[in-house]
């Protein structure tokens, strides 16, 4: 094993006699990483300067001095001139120690009545609310999007599936509505995680408080927290937050893939429901007919490494004694590139959906091909022509048999065919037996009536306002 030379930078270096191991060093840093929330350790330092400044420990001058070289580390990380060192393990001791060569001793005194267990605890809740805010506004273009080509769509008729075989015709914007409820409810997850997670753990230090006067108010209001949270051991140890937004991010990257996979079904020869733009697209370097749908695929993909993310956060916490324990520096990787992952993919979704072409003439064809509207022959006969349901479904099971036989639609039979698997259908069948009659038929709250899409989509889209005016 191979030590470095006694290293006394350390700013916990005090009861130490042999510097850390070169390996550990690196093993057990996390400023490769964690760099990513400097913005958030800042503005919590900030926070917790101003607070001290307030409860009498520092002096306003030191207060300001503080304020000053925080502001000149801000400046150098956004310009990129930030001195990153490993040997400083990570974002909190890199911040600290350039604030201190900064601005001299008075950078020392910025973590009384602190720990790096309740500073890492506010920075990655800041980081996640923020995270959060930019994901809920992708996702609510995405349902803007979807609900307006909905509304485009609201009378496009296609065929409905169950078990992926042709049931019953429904409109294009129905489907498309079914996606947005979907959507909708992810929405609700991610507030309910924002609003549970928005508390803040500044003041409980190592897990136990401190013997400072502080204002835990004061630095919780300062950085937009609801309130300090009420547990100084469940503050600095729990990261179920970060579970719950991962949790959140592997539904919904469930439900975007779903969607991926009828985009995929959709646009192949086979169904050719739809067309994708181009610029969604790409092609193959030996198949000059390709047009793939890369963008889809790989959503549907990448929801394997979401769901990862979560197993991950699930079994690093499982078993943790209370309190801090250093298993927890390994909660920010997964959480990061859950949220990046989500995001991203809300974005190309985003972009994508609106730009949808659905092809109705196709869609309108599949749907008569399948027999989609066999179930409403067996209600006209039970509605108009009182058979019970089971035998109106024997009857039009002949028919529909006849149909595959002869390589016709029901509505394509005559009067007298038709007749022949019962006597009293009459000439009023016809208008049942319409695409167009099927759906306007399910007229009611929820229903694939274009009538109903469109009060649907008005009303979703109101909901979106709503919400949006709402917004934290
Ligand atoms: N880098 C650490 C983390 O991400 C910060 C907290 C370290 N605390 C400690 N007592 N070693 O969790």
């Amino acid at each position: 094993m191979s030590t470095s030379d006694q290293d006394t930078s350390k700013l916990w270096g005090g009861r130490f006699s042999e510097a850390t191991d070169a390996f550990v060093q690196r093993f057990t840093a996390s400023v490769t990483f964690d760099q990513r929330m400097a913005e958030e350790d800042i503005r919590g330092s900030l926070a917790h300067a101003d607070m001290l400044c307030a409860v009498g420990v520092l002096s306003e001058e030191e207060c300001a001095e503080i304020h000053r070289g925080l502001e000149q580390v801000r400046a150098e990380i956004a310009a990129g001139e930030f001195p990153w060192s490993v040997e400083l393990e990570d974002v909190h001791m890199n911040i600290e120690s350039r604030l201190t060569q900064l601005i001299g001793s008075t950078g020392k005194k910025l973590h009384t009545g602190r720990s790096r267990n309740d500073q890492v605890a506010t920075d990655i809740r800041l980081w996640l609310r923020g995270a959060i805010d930019r994901i809920a506004s992708e996702l609510t273009r995405l349902q803007r999007g979807m609900i307006g080509l909905a509304t485009e769509n609201s009378d496009t008729i296609m065929p409905g599936f169950t078990h992926l075989q042709s049931a019953q015709p429904v409109t294009f914007g129905h489907h498309l509505l079914a996606w947005n409820e979907m959507l909708e409810r992810d929405y609700g997850r991610l507030m309910d995680c924002r609003a549970r997670m928005n508390q803040c753990p500044l003041g409980s230090a190592a897990l136990a408080g401190t013997t400072y006067p502080i204002d835990r108010a004061m630095t919780a209001a300062a950085l937009a927290f609801t309130r300090p949270t009420a547990n100084s051991l469940d503050s600095v140890s729990d990261r179920d937050f970060a579970i719950e937004f991962c949790s959140f991010a592997a539904l919904l990257m469930t439900h975007l893939s779903r969607m991926s996979e009828e985009l995929v079904l959709w646009t192949s020869a086979q169904f050719q429901f739809v067309e994708l733009p181009d610029r969604f697209c790409t092609g193959s370097s030996i198949m000059p007919q390709k047009k793939n749908p890369d963008v889809p695929e790989l959503v549907r993909g990448k929801t394997g490494r979401v769901n990862g993310h979560l197993v991950s956060l699930l079994t690093l916490m499982k078993s943790q004694p209370l309190a801090y324990n250093k298993d927890n520096q390994e909660d920010k990787e997964p959480l990061f590139d859950a949220a990046d992952t989500v995001l991203d993919c809300l974005r190309a979704f985003a972009d994508m959906v609106p730009a949808i072409r659905p092809r109705k003439a196709e869609m309108r064809e599949a749907a008569r091909r399948g027999f989609a509207t066999a179930t409403d022959l067996a209600d006209y006969l039970v509605v108009r022509k009182g058979l019970p349901f089971r035998d109106a479904h024997e009857v039009v099971g002949k028919a529909v048999a006849h149909g595959v036989e002869s390589g016709l639609d029901l509505s394509e039979m005559s009067l007298e065919t038709l007749q022949r698997f019962h006597p009293e259908i009459s000439d009023d069948v016809f208008e049942m037996l319409t695409l167009e009659g099927s759906v306007a038929a399910r007229n009611h709250l929820g229903g694939t009536a274009p009538e109903q899409v469109r009060t649907e989509a008005e009303a979703a889209l109101s909901h979106l306002q709503l919400r949006d005016s709402a917004q934290p």
